[in-house]
């Protein structure tokens, strides 16, 4: 009955693809094809990815099973859902801080996320108003370097998210990922394809692929971990959001499976589309957030078609970063009009108000604040993808799967995963009890202390 008023007020998916689709569209976005690569490239490629696959496979699928588990069962926002299923198994319900810290988090993140994804939104401007993107080699210098210039894009982008948000999931969300995800796929394949036939495909798998172990520090790997949880939307309550809406009947495995197979293959792809186009062009792999923004336009210009193909692939990549954002949203608002404090509409406006003032700092650390440090040598912007990302995703997911693994009431799991006798339940159980937790804790450890 309380489910069932949840899902009312916040409306649900209709079928399975709708879920898949939706949090395949969380988790593939300026994570997969702006961070990985130039995470990889900054890291020293094969052995970053390496680790980062085995993130994904050890502690990302299991938790983020967990979180389905927990968002649909409770049928509520993160907070409430945390605190309703701790209350259910007999446990205190400060577990919902875990949804308190995943809704900072999120705040965080979609802060500069949007300053990003605004980039890439003055990109198609460009592409479309001046005499093409491809006008100048120094394009991404000249587009960062202008505060007001980047501030007027992540004002539209937030502006964007917000209205989607409101709008709630079913109209807003649902919709609009059916159409564009499979759009996404086929143009990073198409990508993928040139850059075989054009780049320097072989050095380009050779640094994705051949490991160097030696380099590997411990902040490698706090890196291709806080990058797994990033990519995968785990860590601060938007899968379990996303959880909440997706129909009981439906096997939450073989989504979640779907969902980080989908998620991984775009990043390596993206890997492939962009690093044969840099060693073609003796760019530098390791040269940072500009990287796609600049490799890209390189190609761009050499292709037959580059002015239509260029501004389509950044359409794509500003709509997969749309489809993310909303879901970095929805669990704040989500939780604000279920209390009742706040309609959906008026949630979604204050809390984007927030994240547009947090943002200034991201999109000044590009200009005016290029050497203002926040977090030890890092700028504004990097200080806050370190926090998040490499501090609280982590940190919200090692709680989560330790709640679920310890805690959480075993016929509450039961009513959700069905059957528990299985090789591949067990398996499932032993990742989050110990085999999640304690990677994330050693990593925290060798780091920190
Ligand atoms: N997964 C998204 C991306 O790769 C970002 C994201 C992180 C979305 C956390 C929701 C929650 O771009």
């Amino acid at each position: 009955m309380e489910i069932q008023k949840q899902l009312k007020s916040h409306g649900a998916w209709i079928g399975k693809w709708t879920f898949i689709l939706a949090a395949t569209g969380s988790a593939v976005g300026l994570g997969n094809i702006w961070g990985f690569p130039y995470k990889a490239g900054t890291n020293g490629g094969g052995a970053f990815v390496l680790i980062y696959l085995g993130c994904i496979l050890i502690i990302g699928l299991p938790i983020m099973i967990s979180e389905i588990i927990i968002g649909r069962r409770a049928g509520n926002s993160p907070i409430n859902a945390m605190k309703k299923i701790a209350i259910e198994s007999n446990r205190s319900s400060i577990w919902q801080l875990v949804g308190w810290s995943g809704i900072f988090a999120g705040i965080l993140i979609l802060s500069f996320y949007s300053v990003i994804a605004g980039i890439c939104l003055n990109y198609i401007f460009i592409a479309f108003t001046s005499n093409g993107l491809i006008s100048s080699p120094d394009q991404f210098s000249s587009v960062i370097s202008s505060p007001i210039n980047l501030i007027a894009w992540h004002t539209i982008f937030i502006v964007l998210t917000a209205l989607i948000v409101s709008a709630g999931v079913k109209d807003g969300i649902g919709r609009m990922v059916k159409i564009l995800m499979p759009m996404l796929g086929f143009l990073m394949i198409f990508m993928v394809v040139y850059s075989m036939i054009n780049g320097n495909f072989s050095q380009a798998m050779s640094f994705l692929f051949a490991p160097d172990f030696s380099n590997v520090t411990s902040d490698t790997l706090l890196q291709a971990m806080g990058q797994a949880f990033f990519s995968l939307s785990l860590g601060m309550g938007s899968i379990m959001a996303y959880g909440a809406y997706m129909p009981k009947n439906q096997n939450v495995v073989n989504s979640s499976f779907t969902v980080a197979s989908l998620d991984t293959l775009i990043a390596i792809l993206a890997g492939l589309a962009i690093f044969p186009i840099i060693f073609a062009f003796n760019l530098e792999p390791n040269s940072g957030p500009g990287l796609v923004f600049v490799s890209m336009l390189s190609a761009f210009n050499q292709m037959q078609f580059g002015q239509l193909i260029g501004p389509l692939f950044f359409i794509l990549l500003s709509v997969a970063a749309l489809s993310s954002s909303i879901s970095l949203l929805e669990p704040g608002v989500a939780y604000l009009s279920e209390e009742g404090v706040l309609s959906r509409k008026s949630s979604a406006i204050i809390i984007s108000i927030f994240i547009w003032i947090l943002g200034l700092g991201s999109a000044f650390s590009f200009n005016i604040w290029s050497d203002f440090n926040l977090i030890g040598n890092k700028n504004f912007l990097d200080s806050m993808d370190f926090l998040a990302n490499q501090i609280l995703l982590p940190l919200g997911g090692m709680l989560i799967a330790i709640f679920v693994g310890w805690y959480m009431d075993k016929s509450l799991i039961k009513s959700e995963v069905g059957v528990t006798n299985s090789l591949l339940y067990r398996m499932w159980r032993f990742f989050v009890k110990f085999v999640a937790p304690l990677c994330v804790g050693y990593i925290f450890y060798r780091q920190f202390f």
